[in-house]
Formats: structure tokens, C-alpha cells, sequence
């Protein structure tokens, strides 16, 4: 089993642990706001090699690679004005730009699948403390094995890979619970490649421009994350529900009760209160609770589609998405 080191204990520790461990391109799980991350050298290609290894992901979907901040970002890559407002705007934040990556930057193709732009991202906490000392990107997906749900414990990222980890980096419960929204400038379009964390109303309200849905279907992958089943816990999932078939789990929303809940072997809610943000931060946590007591199927009651609404349906239209 992974070392499951606190950092909120002994952040110097940890850290120091955690460069060493880069330093041998040995991969590294660590917590960012938005979902744990499986952290790799993005320079190395051994190190990245095993990050696609390790999560059985394909290795024509790119990976994020994480910076200390804009000046080091902008190193590696080139930032079109529009971008640079983006970035200036929302990081460090659960916000990921795809930009053309400079010819001498020695982030290694295998990280960005040959392409030649790259996703980059700014994280908050311990992340950006770690990114500082280490000064090189880390190429980090999702701690999970590739289809999987996303991880918001460190618990989750040891069970899931068990003795092929070395470390695990807990910074507790990722606050967000969503992965990143991924953008892309093209011309003076802002694409929205992946709805995530960062609310897209929130981003036409503070730049003062729409951002574009990517409807695109069947074009080349512009964000492979968008692959139609991901996000997969063990148990089928049912949308849009209105009752609850008896051993069935029920994940509802808004503290209204559903028909059936009496039979159901488990009722969760993810925001009593209507609250998006609470919703998403609890929504992987709780399919993972679902199979954890051997669920049949996850029944999900309707989520508004605003605000955050929008990432949530997203991520669940994909687990309940036929298996491929
Ligand atoms: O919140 C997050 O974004 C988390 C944390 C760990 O930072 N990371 C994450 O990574 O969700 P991952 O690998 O699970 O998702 C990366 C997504 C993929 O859909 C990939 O296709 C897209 O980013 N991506 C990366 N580089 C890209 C590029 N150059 N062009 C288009 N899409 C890119
Ligand atoms: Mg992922």
C-alpha cells in the first residue's frame, strides 16, 4: 500500500518526500481543489510513461500539466491576450487553458500526446507549494485508473492502486470535487472543451464574453476526457429518477424525497439545501459510498443544469453511459 503522508501536519515533510520521489520519476499523488492528481516529472519520459501505465489510460489523451504560477507558464507556452486575461482572472483556480506550447520547452511530447498545444493548470495549496520547489511542470490526470471516477480523498487514490503507488500526498477533502473547465482561445472564441469547477457563467460574467459549448461531435479529440463513458462507478447508473426501486441506492438533490426510499439500501443527498457547489464536491464521494455497499444500480434524481449543474450532468451523463 501507498505512504499516505499529511500534509497538513507536516507540510515539509511531505514535501520534501514528495521532490525526492519526483526526482527518481516515480509518480506521486497529490491533492489539488479540484479532484487528486497522479503527478509526474512532465520533462521525464519514463516518469510519464508510467503515468499512463499506471492508469491504463490511453496515450493519445494528453495530460494537464501543472505550473507554479502565469510567469512559469508562460515559459512553456505562448499566451494569446485573451488567455492571459483568462489566466490572470481565475489562477490559481480550478481553470485549464490549452495554448500553443514554445518548440523549446522541454515538457516531453508523450505528456501532451504529441500535440503541439498543451493544457496547462495553476492549483491552489500544497500543489503550488510542491510545484515551486520541484521548478518543472508536473504532468498530473486524475489519480484514478483511466474510465474510473475521479478521487477527492487521498483514500480513495490508495485503495484504488494499491501497491503500484509509492506515495500519496493527503491535503484532505479536495474542496471542489470536480475536475478543472477546460478552455481554449481560438481568434476571440472562447471554446469550452470540458465543463469543470470553475462555473462558465462565472467566467462570461468576469471577462465579458460568451464561452462557446464544443459541439464539434466526431471531430478530431480535443479533449479526450470527453470520450462518451467515463467517470464509471461499479454500479449501473439511472438518471433522471423519479422513484426508487427497492436495493437500490438513491443519490437526490434539494432534500426532496423520492418515492420508495423506504426500500432503498441507501439514500444520499448531495446539497439538502440546493447548493450546485456543495453537489459537485460531494457527487464522487458519493457514487463511491453507492458502491461501496454493493449497490445494484444508482438512481440519480434531476440536477439543475446551471452554474455548476452543468459539469454535474456532464459527469454523470457519461457513468451512466453505456460501457465500452
Ligand atoms: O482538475 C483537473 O483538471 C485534474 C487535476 C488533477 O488537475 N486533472 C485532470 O486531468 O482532470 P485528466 O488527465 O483526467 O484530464 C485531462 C483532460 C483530458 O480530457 C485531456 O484530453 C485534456 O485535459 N487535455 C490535456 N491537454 C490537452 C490539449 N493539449 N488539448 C486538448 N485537450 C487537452
Ligand atoms: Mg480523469
Amino acid at each position: 500500500m501507498a505512504d499516505i503522508v499529511d500534509t497538513r501536519t507536516d507540510a515539509e515533510t511531505a514535501l520534501a518526500r514528495a521532490v525526492e520521489t519526483l526526482g527518481r520519476g516515480v509518480p506521486v499523488a497529490i491533492p489539488t481543489e479540484t479532484v487528486y492528481g497522479l503527478a509526474a516529472d512532465a520533462t521525464n519520459p519514463q516518469a510519464i510513461t508510467r503515468i499512463y501505465e499506471m492508469k491504463g489510460r490511453p496515450r493519445f489523451n494528453p495530460l494537464i500539466c501543472h505550473m507554479a504560477d502565469l510567469a512559469m507558464a508562460e515559459r512553456h507556452a505562448v499566451f494569446d491576450p485573451l488567455s492571459r486575461r483568462l489566466a490572470e482572472a481565475f489562477w490559481p483556480g480550478p481553470l485549464t487553458l490549452v495554448v500553443p506550447v514554445r518548440p523549446e520547452s522541454p515538457i516531453h511530447p508523450l505528456a501532451r500526446a504529441g500535440l503541439d498545444t498543451v493544457g496547462i493548470r495553476v492549483p491552489t495549496g500544497i500543489a503550488s507549494r510542491l510545484l515551486a520547489a520541484f521548478d518543472r511542470p508536473l504532468a498530473a490526470p486524475s489519480a484514478n485508473t483511466s474510465g474510473r471516477i475521479s478521487p477527492t480523498t487521498a483514500r480513495h487514490v490508495a485503495d484504488d492502486f494499491g501497491d503500484r503507488l509509492e506515495l500519496v500526498l493527503d491535503g484532505g477533502a479536495a474542496k471542489v470535487g470536480l475536475e478543472s473547465t477546460i478552455l481554449k482561445v481560438e481568434g476571440e472564441t472562447i471554446r469550452l472543451l470540458r465543463p469543470g469547477g470553475l462555473d462558465a457563467a462565472e467566467i462570461e460574467r468576469v471577462i465579458g464574453r460568451p464561452v462557446t459549448r464544443n459541439d464539434k461531435a466526431g471531430a478530431t479529440i480535443v479533449a479526450p476526457g470527453m470520450l462518451a463513458s467515463h467517470y464509471a462507478p461499479d454500479a449501473p447508473v439511472r438518471l433522471d429518477a423519479s422513484d426508487v426501486k427497492p436495493g437500490e441506492v438513491l443519490i437526490r438533490f434539494g432534500g426532496k424525497a423520492l418515492p420508495g426510499e423506504a426500500e432503498a439500501a441507501l439514500v444520499l443527498d448531495l446539497s439538502p439545501a440546493g447548493d450546485l457547489a456543495e453537489a459537485a464536491t460531494n457527487l464522487f464521494g458519493y457514487m463511491k459510498k453507492a458502491d461501496a455497499v454493493g449497490a445494484r444500480s444508482i438512481a440519480f434524481s434531476p440536477i439543475p443544469a446551471t452554474g455548476l449543474g452543468e459539469a454535474i450532468n456532464d459527469r454523470l451523463q457519461r457513468a451512466a453511459a453505456p460501457r465500452g
